[in-house]
């Protein structure tokens, strides 16, 4: 998890200098067009991040967010498989290159290729890439692609796919799953954490497993997921620090925000998935906490710790969301 930390302040320190020649003003319009565009029926047919203060306007008000987001969903592959690395990347709809950043950080040295159909987001993603004195990340290749009926990937250990599905109708979103699948050894799918954000991730986690892949997290195994839909829907939470120029552009004064966000991670190889995850906030209370569980042999549980349990009291007063419990195992 350490390895990852430099690259969240790198990333904090480029974008900040990249856009500090933005005018506040310039960045908040272009924020708000970002806005009334992602809140417009998408998918659409043409790039939504038409121009670079489009792109700046992402990087500065999404990319923070989603680079956590990718970087949680990438710490819980690690737990699972502590010995593998990826020697390649491939990190699909990649924009300005949120998951390459959080991959960089995750491993030391995957070659990584980023395609999306947006230029000035290739275009920007580049530039702070080679702003970032990051090895893996300078060497990047950024690549024009459009993904739908005809996208082809060559071979590559990891693919990521980080808030993209969204973006794509029903059958473009199918067949980037199944052409991911084919191509990789692990995949990583990250969506807003909102029921539609959970149920596209449900509908991949699907299509991984029925193309002979098995989920490495964040679930407990690779049987149906227990939530009954329409009742409820599995998410986690990222902080992500808040710089003064992210402040600036997103309003409000936290030095944080908490980004919501689903995922999916699915390998060929052996990984080994927890026994059991926490699935919501720990809710503290005088003498005991309650955790919400998602466990491999019992489904959806609620495990009450009190006092009485000692040690495990103290490691559940310190256990977060989206966490194994317990600790090293055996739940
Ligand atoms: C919300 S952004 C996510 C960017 C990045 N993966 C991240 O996590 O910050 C969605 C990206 O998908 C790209 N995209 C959407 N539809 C696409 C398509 N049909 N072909 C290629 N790229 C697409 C967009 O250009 C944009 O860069």
């Amino acid at each position: 998890m350490n390895a990852t930390l430099p690259t969240a302040e790198a990333l904090r320190a480029t974008l900040a200098g990249l856009l500090d020649g933005l005018p506040p003003k310039q960045a908040a319009q272009a924020v708000d067009r970002l806005i009334a565009n992602y809140r417009g029926t998408t998918p659409t047919d043409a790039p939504v991040l038409r121009d670079r203060s489009d792109v700046a306007a992402y990087a500065a008000y999404r990319m923070p967010a989603t680079f956590e987001a990718v970087r949680s969903a990438l710490a819980a592959l690690r737990e699972a498989a502590p010995d593998w690395a990826p020697a390649t990347h491939t990190d699909i709809g990649g924009g300005t290159g949120a998951a390459s950043w959080a991959v960089a950080g995750a491993w030391e040295g995957p070659r990584t290729t980023v395609l999306d159909w947006a230029e000035p987001a290739l275009a920007l993603g580049r530039e702070l890439a080679g702003l970032s004195g990051i090895p893996a990340l300078t060497a990047a290749e950024w690549r024009r692609a459009r993904i739908g009926a005809g996208l082809e990937l060559a071979p590559t250990d990891l693919i990521t796919v980080s808030y993209v599905l969204k973006e794509l109708t029903a059958d473009v979103r199918a067949a980037l799953v199944d052409t991911a699948a084919a191509a990789a050894q692990a995949v990583v799918v990250v969506e807003p954490g909102t029921p539609d954000g959970y149920a596209r991730i449900i509908e991949a986690r699907d299509r991984l497993i029925a193309a002979g892949l098995s989920v490495a997290a964040p679930c407990p195994h690779s049987e149906a997921c227990p939530i009954e839909p329409g009742t409820d829907w599995c998410h986690f939470s990222a902080r992500v620090s808040r710089s003064s120029l992210h402040r600036q552009v997103k309003g409000g004064s936290l030095p944080y925000e908490d980004e919501k966000f689903s995922y999916v991670v699915a390998t060929r190889f052996l990984a080994q998935p927890v026994g059991a995850r926490v699935i919501r906030k720990p809710q503290i209370r005088k003498g005991q906490v309650l955790l919400d569980l998602c466990t491999r042999d019992e489904a959806l549980r609620r495990a009450t710790v009190t006092k009485r349990h000692g040690e495990l009291y103290r490691a559940a007063r310190d256990v977060a969301w989206g966490d194994e419990w317990p600790p090293g195992g055996n739940a």
